[in-house]
């Protein structure tokens, strides 16, 4: 079958978008993601019979709600390519926000205590930060690549999902300590940053059909998806330094009730950030200095 027939029956039978027939093809054909314009170019060649039946295989587990991330097996995410598969959730493009804030926060390290004379001392102490459930290690990683000066730990309680993101720390060439454990329990050591982007999601939620090809330990966390953050603010207190930040991730609805809970823990500068398409979708607040 000629490409662009095989592009044409995975878009009008299958009904997948076109930019997915098109990524998973040149996945097939062992091409560089970003190529597309290769496809145009060569529209006319014939796929070798194992080709088209791999590329029908693909297709068809997309058009059944497959992550494309899966199939492909990579996912860029600030600008570095992370391998994934089930085993993780696949990182979206809106957790970035939260990677810009952290970032921003680090820019005003030392954030520990006001004191000048102190803080020249701390300043060459490198800033510590955390991840709280970090799948594949997206965030980790992306807060390690911009920030090498960094100690950056990350936390999750797959142990597959640890191995994803160890995995995606060696090939990248990034320091970063995994542990596994649940959130920051056991944890003896203090930060100046702790983010996560935990699960938020209600249990029974109807928008969990569509996401049932990920871990169900990654997406949902009680009645109202808020269980994972209430013990996240709770511990975060005790393994932050006085001026540190908490910056959490969270759904759609979210945000006045997060805001609520960091207030009522003690948090100051409490805050909401939005991501790309204008919804509050991060929030966080500074741990007052003692
Ligand atoms: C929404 S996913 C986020 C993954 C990744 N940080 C990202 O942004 O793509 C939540 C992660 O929290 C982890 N997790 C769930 N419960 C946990 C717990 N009690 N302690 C630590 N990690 C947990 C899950 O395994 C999952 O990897």
């Amino acid at each position: 079958m000629q490409i662009q027939k095989a592009l044409a029956a995975a878009c009008s039978a299958l009904g997948l978008e076109r930019l997915d027939a098109q990524l998973l093809l040149l996945h097939v054909l062992g091409r560089p993601q970003h190529d597309r314009a290769w496809l145009l170019a060569h529209d006319s060649d014939a796929l070798d019979p194992e080709t088209e039946m791999r590329y029908i295989k693909l297709t068809r587990l997309r058009a059944a709600g497959t992550p494309l991330a899966y199939l492909t097996g990579v996912r860029e995410f600030y600008g570095l390519e992370l391998r994934v598969d089930a085993r993780v959730l696949d990182p979206r493009p809106d957790t970035e926000t939260l990677v810009e804030w952290a970032l921003e926060v680090l820019q005003r390290f030392p954030i520990r205590v006001e004191d000048t004379s102190v803080q020249v001392e701390l300043a060459k102490a490198p800033p510590r930060v955390i991840d709280l459930g970090t799948g594949s290690g997206a965030i980790a990683l992306a807060v390690k690549h911009t920030r090498p000066d960094a100690q950056v730990s990350a936390v999750d309680a797959s142990v597959d999902a640890l191995a994803v993101a160890r995995d995606n720390a060696q090939r990248l060439g990034l320091e970063v300590h995994f542990r596994q454990g649940n959130w920051l329990d056991g944890m003896e050591q203090c930060f100046d940053l702790i983010v996560s982007n935990p699960p938020y999601i209600a249990e029974g939620d109807p928008h969990l059909e569509q996401l049932g090809h990920e871990p169900r330990l990654a997406l949902t966390s009680g009645p109202d998806g808020l269980d994972a953050i209430r013990t996240i603010i709770s511990q975060a207190p005790a393994r932050l330094w006085p001026g540190g930040w908490l910056l959490l991730e969270h759904g759609w609805n979210q945000a006045a009730a997060v805001r609520t809970l960091l207030v009522r823990a003690g948090f100051m500068d409490v805050q909401s950030r939005k991501d790309l398409a204008g919804i509050e979708r991060c929030s966080g607040g500074r741990w007052p200095q003692a």
